[in-house]
């Protein structure tokens, strides 16, 4: 399984924003919708092998989980997924941990910490401009996690509860893109290697 955990140091984790200013609106949420897209959609399909993360920071912190093996009605486009963003984040909870809301799809009160608890065992990468050429990293294809930063990158305290996790940061190329590519970039490198070992 792959999984991909994105931080939005701005993003709202409340639903007032509007849909048809999305960027304007929404402490930039539509950085991690494009990742959703990026991580989970590919042509004509959703990748069942794949569960993406967005942690929301512009507000109490929250956290989204969707999971490809499970979640139906994943559209493509940005508008469609701002609205999943937008009715998930309208549904209050005090559980503790991820609460499924529908199939494949879960929110959580809490940030980065609530998504380490999710993860269980894992393979921990951070995506960072100056870290080892992904092409040249042993990755693990079993269980990977890979954390991206938003526009404005991972903040010092995200960094600093990384580090010790993961084994060093991973870069995707001399070039700092925007998160969905470095996500796209990384996701090819894993459809790569894992068409060669089969
Ligand atoms: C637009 S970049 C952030 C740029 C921000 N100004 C900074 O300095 O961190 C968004 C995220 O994509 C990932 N990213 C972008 N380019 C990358 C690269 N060349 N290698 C690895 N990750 C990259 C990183 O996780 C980064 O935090």
């Amino acid at each position: 399984m792959r999984r991909f955990v994105v931080v939005g140091r701005t993003a709202r984790s409340t639903p007032e924003f509007k849909l048809q200013d999305l960027p304007g609106t929404s402490g930039r949420l539509d950085v991690l919708v494009r990742c959703v897209r990026a991580a989970l959609l590919c042509s004509h399909t959703i990748r069942d092998d794949t569960v993406v993360y967005l942690v929301m920071l512009g507000g109490p912190p929250r956290a989204l989980r969707i999971d490809g093996a499970l979640a139906q009605y994943v559209r493509p486009d940005e508008r469609n997924l701002a609205v999943l963003v937008q009715k998930s984040l309208a549904r209050v909870t005090d559980r503790e941990g991820f609460v499924e809301l529908r199939q494949g799809i879960a929110v959580a009160q809490g940030g980065l910490d609530v998504v380490l608890s999710d993860l269980g065992p894992a393979t921990p990468y951070v995506l960072d401009e100056g870290g080892l050429d992904v092409r040249d990293a042993a990755l693990s294809l079993a269980d990977p996690v890979f954390f991206c930063g938003d526009h404005l990158g991972l903040d010092d305290a995200a960094r600093a509860t990384l580090a010790p996790l993961a084994p060093g940061p991973l870069s995707v190329g001399p070039v700092s893109v925007h998160a969905e590519d470095a996500l796209t970039l990384v996701i090819n490198e894993l459809d790569r290697r894992r068409a060669k070992f089969r």
